[in-house]
């Protein structure tokens, strides 16, 4: 049985990769900012009492973050996978995202989400990912971070902060590999979430199953890669 901590397990892929997971027996370390308030993740909760945890956190504050390493290590001695799941395209899309109107505190706090506190949370569960055999960082990415494709204006603090994420696991990938960590930059598809919107051509369920599938057969030789969800690679 696999351990699995994921961020952002609110709502949209993260709860589905709760879910996902949780069906195939893992157990799950499931992390949100309002664990009262998210519903369906309580729900889930409900129905996995054995295999699910829930914690507080709000990946962009260091109190946050360091309650919750000390309550996961009182619960388990290692950790398997860390999905990088949290992300937010702005506070206030009109003001980072559109030339003339970018704002930096709205920006910073883009990168602060998307981009530092993926590399943070890594670095603050790596006595846990250590002690597992074969330990799995996924970072949710975009295809948005591919400075190679971007070939339209607009979405800058998004795009930037998953380009920014991108270069640090690539980073992360080369002092990890001789710690046998592998990791990887996933890119999710265009999804029908909340960030997704209603246009988005895909539902979640297959694309999360995809993505589990991707990092369970993914080795240390991968690590470094920015992938699709079915493992092709992407253009930096
Ligand atoms: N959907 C797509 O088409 C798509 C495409 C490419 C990449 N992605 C990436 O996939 C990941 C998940 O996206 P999604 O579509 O599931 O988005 P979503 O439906 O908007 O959900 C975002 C999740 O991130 C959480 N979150 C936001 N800020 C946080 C913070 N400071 N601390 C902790 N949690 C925070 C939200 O929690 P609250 O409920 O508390 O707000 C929510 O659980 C993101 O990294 C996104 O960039 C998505």
């Amino acid at each position: 049985m696999k351990k699995v901590l994921i961020t952002g397990s609110s709502r949209g892929l993260g709860l589905e990769f709760t879910k996902q997971y949780l069906e195939k027996g893992e157990t799950v370390l499931a992390s949100c900012r309002n664990p009262d308030s998210a519903k369906e993740l309580q729900e889930l909760k409900n129905k996995y009492p054995d295999t699910l945890q829930i914690f507080k956190l709000n990946v962009a504050k260091e109190e946050e973050r360091n309650k919750i390493f000390k309550e996961v290590k009182m619960n388990v001695d290692s950790i398997d996978i860390l999905i990088n799941n949290a992300g937010i395209v702005s506070g206030n899309e009109e003001k980072s995202s559109v030339l003339g109107e970018i704002y930096k505190e709205d920006f910073s706090k883009v990168f602060l989400v998307n981009s530092i506190a993926p590399l943070l949370i890594s670095e603050k569960f790596l006595p846990l990912l250590e002690r597992s055999e074969n330990a799995k960082i996924a970072n949710i990415t975009s295809q948005n971070g591919s400075i190679a494709k971007r070939n339209v204006g607009g979405k800058y603090s998004y795009a930037a902060s998953k380009a920014a994420l991108n270069m640090i696991t690539k980073i992360l990938s080369n002092d990890l590999r001789e710690k046998g960590i592998t990791t990887l930059a996933i890119h999710p598809g265009w999804i029908y979430t909340d960030m997704g919107g209603p246009n988005a051509p895909l539902q979640k369920e297959e694309p999360v199953s995809e993505m589990i599938n991707l990092i369970e057969k993914t080795t240390i030789s991968d690590s470094g890669k920015f992938l699709d969800r079915e493992g092709n690679e992407l253009p930096w």
